[in-house]
């Protein structure tokens, strides 16, 4: 199978580095081309991820992939989307707002960024959760009279959270959800970030614009596609996002008042089977479970179980009836927020569509 030519535009950040880590040797993706900012156009990838002192800035496990060291960090600008099949972009909100229109006029776009996340015809995909939005692709592109599209992944939080409630609302329905999250450093991008000295030993209770993002996405991505638009999911939402001194992953403690009432054997069941039939169509980065639900009390916790299925299974644990809420009950996750919650997820989400004659 000739391999699809793609792009990381945003190669340098925390985000980008991880699809160049997932994409080395990837059986259906080939990446030709990468871009940042003016910052590094024009440098070698070794020399625009290597800061003033020397020190190479590589923010996922082990060695940059060598192939992409040697090669030379465009502009975005130069960058012509005719000569692509599919093109990642892992940029800020405001550059993705400039950028990604004028590449999805010819080329598929899907972004880790929120700038079009709020667009009526613009689908937000999590693997296994609602693949049948796919249906606002055609819309899309007849509305924009363009030839490529525009599919962003959630926010990071969005994803755990959102991937956890879809086999809990399918089985009982779902009124209302309330969520704490413990958010990981790598979840602030690497300029400006989080800094050290704020960060160490501390909590920061507040991340600006995420709980607006979790509560928006959350019901859109759990919402039906009906005459061409997505009806949110209509459950009540509240959330409080902290930050908290963790490298990757982010941790959620989750309440949820069910519209029937579940015993928690039958919740249980259906988050372990949840998935079963996207993980058998064996996209390759797609994990055997897109759920593990763990019976140790003291699990999930994000340094042993981010790399659950390479980073792409959402470990759920401390499942529990909650007598506060009505037919209450309460869990904790933990996703990976740079794999599932950013590029491995945009991947997983772009082999379905190639496989799907989007791509
Ligand atoms: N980090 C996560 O866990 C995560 C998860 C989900 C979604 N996201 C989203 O993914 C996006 C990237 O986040 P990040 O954490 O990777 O940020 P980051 O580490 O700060 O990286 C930002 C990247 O964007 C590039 N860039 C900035 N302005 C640009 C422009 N005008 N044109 C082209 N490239 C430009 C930067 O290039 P230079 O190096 O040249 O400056 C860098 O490669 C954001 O929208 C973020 O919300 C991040």
């Amino acid at each position: 199978m000739t391999k699809k030519k793609v792009a990381v535009i945003g190669a340098t950040g925390i985000a980008g580095q991880q699809f160049l880590a997932s994409l080395i040797n990837h059986p259906m993706f080939e990446v030709t081309t990468l871009a940042a900012s003016l910052r590094s156009a024009g440098k070698i990838y070794k020399d625009a991820i290597t800061s003033d002192n020397g020190s190479l800035q590589w923010f996922c496990q082990g060695d940059p992939p060598s192939p992409f060291l040697k090669l030379k960090v465009e502009n975005v600008l130069d960058i012509n989307p005719k000569e692509l099949d599919l093109i990642f972009t892992a940029v800020e909100s405001d550059a993705a707002k400039e950028i990604e229109p004028r590449l999805a006029q010819s080329t598929p776009v899907i972004s880790t960024a929120s700038a079009f996340r709020g667009d009526q015809d613009v689908p937000i995909f999590i693997p296994g959760v609602n693949m049948e939005h796919e249906q606002l692709i055609p819309v899309q592109k007849l509305k924009r009279q363009w030839k490529g599209f525009i599919s962003p992944v959630p926010n990071c939080t969005t994803t755990g959270l959102a991937m956890a409630l879809k086999p809990i609302q399918t089985a009982f329905g779902i009124k209302k959800v309330i969520m704490t999250s413990m958010q990981a450093c790598s979840g602030a991008g690497r300029s400006p970030g989080v800094i050290a000295l704020d960060i160490m030993d501390n909590i920061i209770p507040y991340i600006p614009k995420e709980e607006e993002k979790v509560h928006f996405e959350t019901k859109k991505i759990l919402g039906k596609f009906s005459d061409n638009v997505i009806q949110p999911a209509d459950f009540l939402i509240s959330t409080t996002c902290t930050r908290v001194p963790v490298l990757d992953a982010h941790t959620e403690v989750v309440y949820a008042s069910l519209r029937t009432k579940g015993s928690i054997d039958q919740v249980k069941a259906v988050l372990r089977s949840f998935g079963s039939e996207f993980v058998q169509m064996g996209f390759p980065s797609c994990p055997s479970k897109l759920i593990e639900v763990l019976e140790d009390p003291f699990r999930p916790q994000p340094r042993r179980d981010r790399d659950n299925g390479e980073g792409m299974t959402t470990t759920i644990g401390r499942v529990r009836e909650d007598e506060a809420l009505e037919n209450g009950i309460k869990f904790v996750l933990t996703s990976h927020n740079t794999k599932m919650g950013a590029a491995r997820g945009a991947i997983l989400i772009a082999e379905y569509l190639a496989y799907k004659g989007y791509i």
